[in-house]
């Protein structure tokens, strides 16, 4: 008889992640420097509703509160990031001893909880100080990256369990530097690859770093979208692969294979420069997991008009839609999970986000807040991962964004991705019925 329940391993990692700017508040409190994301919020225009960071889930000063919820939900493990420009305030040089504190005292209290910390040491807010020294552009920033993670790595590896460099590199080069909806604000075809390399060179020496010292586990995050071509046309079927190329193997091949896509000289024309082949001795160094963030897949159609991929997406008849208008397509999760194992091997997997925007009613009418979509959302990716580790995907452990519903970069607080609640002008957090059942799940380990 057919199995039709879904166990997981008795020693899976169940978490929940968030980044530093989406739901600290506080960013220049205790002698923190300015990031680039608290530049970009306070310039006009750049934020939907005006919205910054400033106080966003107040998070630098509930964080024991926000533990607490944690532990009612049963998680075991939580990702969340450091801001570096706490810790290091210029970026480099005189470190910051409040900044440090803040990070510890919250790494204790995850595990006074039986929680085991996962820190992700860049996602995405640069201390303006180096970008006023041309920030990822600078060859220098891998220096700058290394003197960071090192002072991460002395303060806090007797507290946390596994260490991702970067959060989505593709993200920060697209959004960042290609078309500018995110901080930095860079709209510029040329600087885009540069940046991709600055990033994997600061992401091998901080792994490097690492190896000197550290006694747990490194790793990085990537972004990854299945892609799917919306025709069986020659056209279509190249702008998939070409897309494939940006989106999934951009920072993948370089760090498991030694070097970028073939596609690319092609596909960046005059803007993909040549680079030092030595620079591939730190890119690939060796990482102990990787991390994949999965939301959503892509349909692909051939569109010359597209700077660098010339394909765009295309939304299919039908399609489920969360309020990001990302579409709720869970087989793509397993195929990704597959994917990755096929092309790269055995590296053990964490999926480090995983979650949907969805409205939700207004706390006053429920408690918990019912959320049935993102309930469905968490279940039928569940079960999709469960999928791909029956057939033999190496995932060790599962993330849901987000713990809290926070600051979702330049939409401001418009899109809610939480498991739980948060009332932004109160800071009141509530349960949301998603939180329950993943706590169920953890708590039976199966669906
Ligand atoms: C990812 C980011 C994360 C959050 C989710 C919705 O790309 O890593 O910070 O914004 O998307």
């Amino acid at each position: 008889m057919a199995n039709l329940s879904t166990r997981f391993p008795s020693d899976f990692v169940w978490g929940a992640a968030t980044s530093a700017y989406q739901i600290e508040g506080a960013p220049l409190e205790d002698g923190a420097g300015p990031s680039i994301w608290q530049r970009f919020a306070h310039t006009p225009g750049k934020m939907t509703n005006g919205d910054t960071g400033d106080v966003a889930c107040d998070h630098y000063h509930r964080y024991r509160d926000d533990v607490a919820l944690m532990r009612e939900i049963g998680l075991n493990a939580y990702r969340f990031s450091v801001s570096w420009s706490r810790v290091l305030p210029d970026g480099t040089g005189r470190v910051n001893q409040k900044g440090l504190d803040f990070y510890r005292s919250l790494a204790d209290a995850l595990r006074e909880s039986g929680i085991r910390p996962m820190a992700t040491l860049y996602h995405w807010d640069l201390p303006a100080a180096l970008d006023d020294r041309g920030g990822w552009l600078n060859r220098d920033c891998a220096e700058w990256f290394a003197e960071y993670a090192e002072v991460m790595f002395r303060a806090l590896d007797d507290r946390v369990e596994w260490w991702a460099t970067l959060n989505e590199p593709w993200v920060v080069m697209d959004g960042g530097y290609l078309h500018g909806a995110l901080a930095p604000g860079h709209s510029n075809l040329f600087e885009a690859p540069i940046v991709t390399h600055n990033l994997l060179r600061s992401h091998g020496r901080a792994v490097q770093a690492y190896r000197a010292s550290g006694k747990h586990a490194i790793g990085l995050v990537v972004n990854l979208e299945p892609k799917y071509s919306a025709s069986e046309s020659e056209e279509d079927l190249a702008a998939t692969r070409r897309a494939d190329a940006y989106m999934n193997r951009h920072y993948l091949d370089p760090v498991f294979r030694g070097a970028y896509p073939e596609e690319f000289s092609d596909m960046w024309r005059e803007a993909w420069p040549s680079f030092p082949a030595s620079d591939f001795d730190d890119i690939t160094a060796k990482v102990d997991f990787i991390g994949i963030n999965y939301y959503l897949r892509g349909v692909m159609k051939n569109e010359p008009k597209t700077i660098v991929e010339r394909a765009t997406r295309v939304r299919p008849p039908n399609a489920l839609v969360t309020t990001t208008d990302w579409e709720v397509f869970p087989d793509a999760f397993t195929k990704v999970l597959l994917w990755f194992r096929e092309r790269y091997g055995d590296t053990p997997v964490y999926v480090t986000e995983n979650g949907s925007a969805f409205y939700d009613p207004p706390v006053a009418v429920s408690d918990p807040v019912e959320d049935p979509l993102r309930v469905f959302y968490l279940r039928e990716h569940l079960r999709a991962m469960s999928v791909a580790m029956e057939q033999g995907a190496n995932v060790r452990g599962y993330f849901a964004w987000s713990l809290l519903d926070n600051l979702e970069w330049s939409h401001g607080f418009t899109k809610r991705f939480g498991i739980v609640h948060v009332d932004f002008a109160t800071q009141k957090r509530t349960l949301k019925r998603s939180a329950l059942v993943y706590r169920d799940v953890i708590g039976s380990g199966g669906l």
